[in-house]
């Protein structure tokens, strides 16, 4: 076969396949580097999580922000330095809210101590995300997480902001954002589900659902302006729960949620805005188990979003600087 059919022939079968097969991650990428490597991350996840559920929701949420900006490399977790004052974990859609990154260092401690210099930042990410859904699920969402990321070198605090969506997105923003990522309209109504555990600080919704009119159901509003100020600042900026229903759990409550007019963010709410992702948000919140394999296929791809390859990334020895 020519070259240029053989390539052919690969674009045709990757655009059948998942993204995930396609991006060079395999599932026991490291069975023979670093045999232990789930084992001690999860280990690690589960004494985190156990002390703290709002510790996994941040983990979900961190592969999320790891993977939208410069694709899933680790960047997010770059601390500043006097050469990149800026990076991507001080922009605004990050600090101070992203959390769980004292889980990653943990991780990779124990990860170095068994095997030096093998296992990525951006692998550990995606394995510790896994594992937060795996035990606020009780066991329910069990992923086989691909590896074999690279992490990456650049990180600047404007391409958060330019590549994450705000809680003000409407629909069609939504779907275009996702769109970018390779991602499609259900993977979008389906991560979003991710809004079925963990908090929000107050400014994040405040302006535009309780500060003006909105579909906001009311005896809901009335408990959110109980626990936020009309005009949150950075000085006073309290948390809410995301799920009113069961906080802590990762079920397909969200979706109740999304059609009781219980959600915090314009974004959540955007779902019933038209009628293909109305439809999805029915399905998730009626069909038992239906969520739950979705999100389990739609979290491996975007944990596939725009990886690195050795050439183009490193294995960092300390996740919060290059080498
Ligand atoms: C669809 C577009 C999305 C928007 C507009 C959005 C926006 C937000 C915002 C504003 C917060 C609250 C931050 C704060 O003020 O503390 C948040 C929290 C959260 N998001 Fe999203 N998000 C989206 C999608 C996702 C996805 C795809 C995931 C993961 C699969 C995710 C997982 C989470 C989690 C778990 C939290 C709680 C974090 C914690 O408790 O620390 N979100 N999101
Ligand atoms: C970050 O990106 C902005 C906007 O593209 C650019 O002006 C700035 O120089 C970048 N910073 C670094 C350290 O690369
Ligand atoms: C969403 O917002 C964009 C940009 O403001 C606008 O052009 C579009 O019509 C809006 N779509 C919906 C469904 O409201």
């Amino acid at each position: 076969m020519a070259a240029h059919t053989i390539k052919l022939a690969v674009a045709v079968t990757c655009t059948l396949l998942l993204a995930a097969a396609c991006s060079g991650l395999e599932v026991g990428y490291y069975k023979k580097s670093c045999p232990r490597v789930e084992t001690i991350v999860r280990e690690e996840v589960k004494k985190f999580v156990y002390k703290n559920a709002g510790i996994g929701a941040g983990l979900i949420r961190l592969l999320f922000h790891d993977c939208f900006v410069e694709g899933c490399d680790g960047s997010v977790l770059l601390d500043p330095t006097p050469a990149n004052p800026a990076p991507e974990k001080l922009s605004p859609p990050n600090f101070p809210s992203l959390r769980g990154f004292e889980v990653i260092d943990a991780a990779k401690d124990a990860v170095e101590k068994a095997c030096p210099d093998v296992v990525s930042c951006a692998d550990i990410v995606a394995f510790a995300a896994r594992d937060a859904a795996y035990f606020l699920s009780r066991m329910r969402v069990k992923i086989n997480m691909p590896a074999g990321r690279f992490d990456g070198r650049h990180s600047n605090s404007s391409d958060a902001l330019d590549n994450l969506p705000p809680p003000f997105f409407n629909v069609t923003e939504l779907v275009d954002i996702f769109a970018t990522k390779g991602l499609d309209a259900e993977d979008m109504v389906v991560l979003s589900g991710a809004h079925t555990v963990g908090r929000s600080h107050c400014s994040s919704f405040v302006p535009d659902r309780l500060a003006v009119a909105s579909d906001i159901d009311g005896g809901f509003a009335g408990l959110l302006r109980r626990r936020c100020p009309a005009n949150p600042t950075t000085a006073h900026d309290p948390t809410v729960n995301q799920d009113v229903v069961t906080p802590n759990a990762f079920d397909n409550q969200y979706y109740k949620n999304v059609i009781a007019h219980k959600v915090l963010f314009t974004s959540d709410a955007a779902l019933l805005t038209s009628p293909a992702t109305a439809k999805m948000v029915s399905d998730n919140a009626n069909i038992p188990g239906w969520w739950e394999d979705r999100f389990k296929k739609a979290f491996v791809k975007m944990a596939a979003v725009d990886v690195k390859n050795g050439y183009q990334g490193e294995i960092r020895k300390n996740c919060r600087v290059v080498n």
